[in-house]
């Protein structure tokens, strides 16, 4: 059996890390960072992602603002809000939860938040900068992954990292992190044949496709580290990751559970995301 990774104790390590920051940032020149969370509609996951958003906030001493929209606001309201947002002093950090209600235009929304306070690093003026090797912003579950092989000690130069999904959220910047510490990376998707044999490549094999449980052992090598970035509701209620974690922990040297890997991560990124924000909107 595998050693798992904590996801849920290095995030709280990396929590108490950043309230430490936000604190000394506090005393020594009064900024307080701040966050704004837009959420539109009642994807029930969407709404579970947002409070926890607000807690982590709380405990770190972010101040964060909530704006629940419901699912038949229109583009121009939204339009409105994140342009009166981007003019706000006090929030340096803005957050639109994806995925948007139909009516919306997804593209249209990620491009009016002012880059400087894109915490997500979805605006392509910061997909590029990422692209360039020079990130402004860094998304944070990607963020969330390098910081788990990082704590755990896995090197990543040259060993062979798999990547499964190739969404903008996920996906492809996880690829391009990796890429950049000079692992050789593959990318697969829905269409791609024979799945298993680019799997079994993998030293690394990252999982984000949306599917519960794709991944089997079949298609892990022997001593892979695997990282399980999904979260797929089961019929029974249950929550599933992309890999079969019963069978696959078997083989693997490393693997991340669900919940409790990849999850906790992502908001520690935010948290650090927003921090980051506040210091370079003052330079300092
Ligand atoms: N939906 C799923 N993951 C994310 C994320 O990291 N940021 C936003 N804004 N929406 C998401």
């Amino acid at each position: 059996m595998g050693q798992i990774i904590d996801g849920k104790m290095v995030a709280e390590h990396l929590r108490k890390g950043i309230a430490e920051e936000v604190n000394k940032l506090k005393r020594e020149t009064g900024l307080v960072p701040g966050l704004a969370a837009v959420l539109v509609g009642d994807n029930p996951a969407s709404q579970i992602y947002v409070r926890n958003k607000r807690k982590a906030c709380e405990e770190v001493s972010i101040y964060s603002e909530e704006y629940k929209l419901p699912e038949e606001t229109a583009e121009s309201y939204l339009l409105t809000l994140i342009e009166k947002l981007n003019h706000d002093e006090k929030i340096h950090g803005i957050l639109v939860q994806l995925p948007l209600p139909k009516q919306i235009n997804e593209a249209r929304i990620l491009r009016t938040v002012s880059p400087l306070k894109d915490i997500d690093g979805f605006h392509p003026e910061n997909v590029g900068l990422l692209v360039e090797g020079n990130p402004r912003f860094i998304p944070c579950t990607p963020h969330g992954v390098i910081k788990l092989l990082d704590y755990y000690g896995i090197e990543i130069q040259g060993k062979e990292a798999v990547v499964v999904g190739r969404s903008n959220i996920v996906g492809k910047p996880v690829s391009l992190l990796l890429l950049h510490r000079h692992a050789t990376v593959t990318i697969c998707h829905s269409r791609t044949k024979s799945l298993g044999e680019v799997t079994r490549r993998a030293d690394i094999l990252v999982a984000a496709i949306g599917r519960a449980r794709l991944i089997t052992e079949d298609m892990v090598k022997e001593g892979a580290v695997v990282i399980d970035v999904g979260i797929n509701r089961l019929p029974d209620g249950k929550l599933a990751g992309d890999v079969d974690f019963e069978n696959v922990c078997n083989k693997a040297s490393f693997i991340t559970p669900v919940p409790g890997g990849v999850g906790p991560m992502t908001i520690a990124m935010l948290l650090w995301n927003t921090f980051s924000s506040a210091k370079n909107s003052k330079g300092f």
